[in-house]
């Protein structure tokens, strides 16, 4: 079969490249001609960093993998080991660790993002709903990393949350024996985890974060004013207007992004890899025990606010459940969010004041739960916590209502930056 000439007139070896592969194709469609609003401001780093976390994650679990054992009779001292005697080991396992809270930070602030611009919104339903399962996944895989160094709050972290299985009626004792493989976490919960946490999770991880991209190249970019800028384009060339193209001039911005955030992110490494108790947990430090239960069992802090809601519902006839529900509801409501707000903007910016209050109300609501979801169990935690829960609902729940209602600002046709 005749090979077709490729349509971008390379030549040499990235032409016989081109006339079999779409190298240059692809490099066009997705960089240097894939047209990004010229408006992004400082929100917009936080894709790019999040994908650079992500490289971070699977390099340094690349290196870490090869010194750590699982085993629940291994896995502490190879964690030490690597600590004392890996050459480089200390600042990869910090990388690592501290690479695990970045990834939650970056995350959360690209979330935030998305609601306050309204890039959930028609048409990038799809792109907030991948986004909703990388978060999903996110967990599930910080989760496990978390139990494989194997200390004390690895293995009563464990067993808090496979227990929360436990709560499915009928069949929940079994199910947590089944996950667990054994009658209490053990060597068999740990090499589970483990494959997860290194194979299962992170191949799962990659395809959504491509799935994700994917999505968003089809539909392009919403920006701050969440105008389209699609629906103005140059008649001759057929390049929107408000588009500038994405290489170089975005791979340069975020260049500055990446910068800040290594700063940050080396400063931590560097002067305080634990992260003052938060990013390594002292009782992490002193290796698994079945018999020492650690004074107060909190998860990793960016648990924290969903941990929260789970204390915070009281137990009905003896069960759990409904505490377990309510936590998995809270993340559920999340991929709905493209069809509970109705207002007939998009961006925080032509919205009204109830929109902003509520946003306003519902970050502090989202950052004292995360807060309290940590903190020794009192009766006032629990109330805040309950009050910090029914807000928290409140915010998505109500939204049909005060998102349409609401009288909003005119957009303009063309993006104010
Ligand atoms: C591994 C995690 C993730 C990575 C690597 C990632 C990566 C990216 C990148 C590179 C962009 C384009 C740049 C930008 O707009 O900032 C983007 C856009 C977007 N992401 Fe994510 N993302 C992740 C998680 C999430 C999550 C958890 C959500 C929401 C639940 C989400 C929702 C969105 C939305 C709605 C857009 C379009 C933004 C717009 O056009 O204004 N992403 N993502």
């Amino acid at each position: 079969m005749a090979i077709v000439p490729n349509p971008y007139k390379t030549t040499g070896a990235l032409g016989w490249i081109d006339d079999r592969f779409p190298l240059t194709k692809m490099w066009r469609d997705h960089l240097s001609a894939y047209y990004a609003p010229k408006n992004f401001n400082f929100w917009y780093f936080f894709g790019s960093l999040a994908l650079l976390v992500l490289v971070n994650q699977l390099l340094t679990g690349i290196f870490l993998t090869m010194n750590y054992k699982p085993g629940a009779d291994l896995a502490f001292d190879s964690v030490e080991y690597i600590m004392r005697d890996v050459a480089w080991g200390n600042i990869i396992r910090y990388m690592h660790s501290t690479g695990a809270s970045a990834f939650f930070i970056v995350v959360y602030l690209h979330m935030f993002r998305g609601l306050i611009y309204g890039s959930h919104r028609k048409p990038r339903e799809l792109i907030w709903i991948f986004g909703s399962l990388i978060f999903l996944v996110l967990m599930a895989e910080a989760f496990c990393g978390y139990v494989l160094p194997w200390g004390n709050m690895s293995y009563w972290g464990a067993s808090v949350i496979i227990n929360l299985f436990g709560t499915v009626p009928f069949i929940g004792p079994d199910l947590v024996t089944w996950i667990q493989g054994d009658f209490v976490p053990g060597d068999a919960t740990l090499n589970r985890l483990f494959s997860l946490h290194v194979i299962a999770l992170p191949f799962v991880l990659v395809g959504l974060v491509f799935a994700h991209i994917l999505a968003l190249h089809e539909v392009g970019s919403n920006n701050p004013d969440g105008i389209e800028i699609k629906k103005n384009k140059d008649p001759e060339t057929g390049i929107p207007k408000d588009g500038i193209p994405f290489h170089p001039y975005y791979t340069v911005k975020d260049l500055v992004g990446v910068a800040g955030f290594l700063i940050l992110f080396s400063a931590v490494i560097f002067f305080m890899p634990d992260g003052g108790g938060y990013f390594l947990e002292q009782p992490n430090f002193t290796p698994a025990s079945q018999v020492s239960t650690p004074e107060h069992i909190t998860p990793a802090w960016y648990f924290g606010t969903y941990y929260a809601m789970l204390r915070a519902t009281p137990s009905f006839a003896g069960t759990q459940i409904w505490g377990v529900i309510v936590m998995f509801g809270a993340v559920v409501i999340l991929f709905f969010l493209p069809w509970l707000d109705r207002s007939p903007v998009k961006s925080i910016r032509y919205k009204g004041p109830i929109f902003k209050t509520a946003v306003g109300i519902f970050a502090v609501t989202f950052l004292l739960l995360n807060y309290y979801g940590l903190q020794k169990p009192s009766e006032f935690v629990t109330l805040v916590s309950r009050v910090g829960t029914i807000i928290y609902f409140a915010f998505f729940l109500g939204m049909p209502f005060y998102s349409k209602f609401e009288k909003t600002k005119p957009v303009p046709e063309r993006v104010t930056e």
